[in-house]
């Protein structure tokens, strides 16, 4: 048994990375893994730091508390052993809220120096573009976006990573809904295969 804990950014339930994010709970179900979810909107994360959690990371408050909502979020991390992070692609990157997670909870102390950096043993990214992934490797953004994610925001946080871009989900008709089938049953087959 793996023990997930799931990170979401979207504003809506109603989209296709909604889709995504239950058919991925669902292959999680499958296969007995348990699973935590932090859905950031629905959560109305705050994803600027203030000043006093600025003061600390910068290191001119090195001893001020972390506050409760980023305790809260590492102690879900430090259980699990593998994070997943699912989110739409807004101009080559992840939502904003999402951004201010690493921002907020990759504190000093949990996610680097002095010491006792947080290690999964996997960290999945799944997210979907309008973009195809054919796209996005045209124009550079796949790499670009797979640099950030793993090897800055993950690196060696986690023993392995992987980066999946459900792509195409500008398209539509009956080209769109056989796509975006596959991609729902590749969601659910990451899951059960955790
Ligand atoms: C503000 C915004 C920015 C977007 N930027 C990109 C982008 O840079 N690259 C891309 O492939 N798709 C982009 N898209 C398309 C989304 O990735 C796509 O609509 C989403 O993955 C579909 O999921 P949803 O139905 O849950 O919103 C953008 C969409 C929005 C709303």
């Amino acid at each position: 048994m793996t023990h997930v804990h799931v990170v979401h950014a979207h504003p809506s339930a109603r989209g296709f990375t909604r889709e995504v994010l239950d058919a991925f709970l669902g292959g999680l179900a499958d296969a007995g893994h348990t699973h935590t979810l932090s859905d950031l909107d629905a959560m109305g994360f705050r994803s600027e730091l203030t000043r006093d959690e600025y003061e600390r990371e910068s290191g001119r408050r090195a001893d001020a508390p972390v506050p409760d909502d980023i305790a809260a979020e590492q102690a879900r991390l430090a259980v699990a052993d593998v994070w997943v992070f699912v989110y739409p692609v807004w101009w080559a990157d992840c939502p904003a809220r999402l951004k201010g997670w690493f921002d907020r909870v990759w504190t000093v102390g949990f996610a680097y120096k002095p010491a006792g950096i947080a290690v999964a043993r996997k960290a999945l990214v799944l997210c979907t573009a309008g973009y195809t992934v054919a796209e996005l490797d045209a124009s550079g953004c796949y790499e670009a976006m797979r640099t950030v994610m793993l090897t800055d925001r993950i690196g060696a946080r986690a023993r392995t990573s992987e980066f999946v871009v459900l792509g195409g989900s500008a398209g539509s008709g009956e080209e769109w809904a056989t796509l975006r089938d596959r991609h729902l049953a590749r969601a659910a087959e990451l899951a059960r295969s955790l």
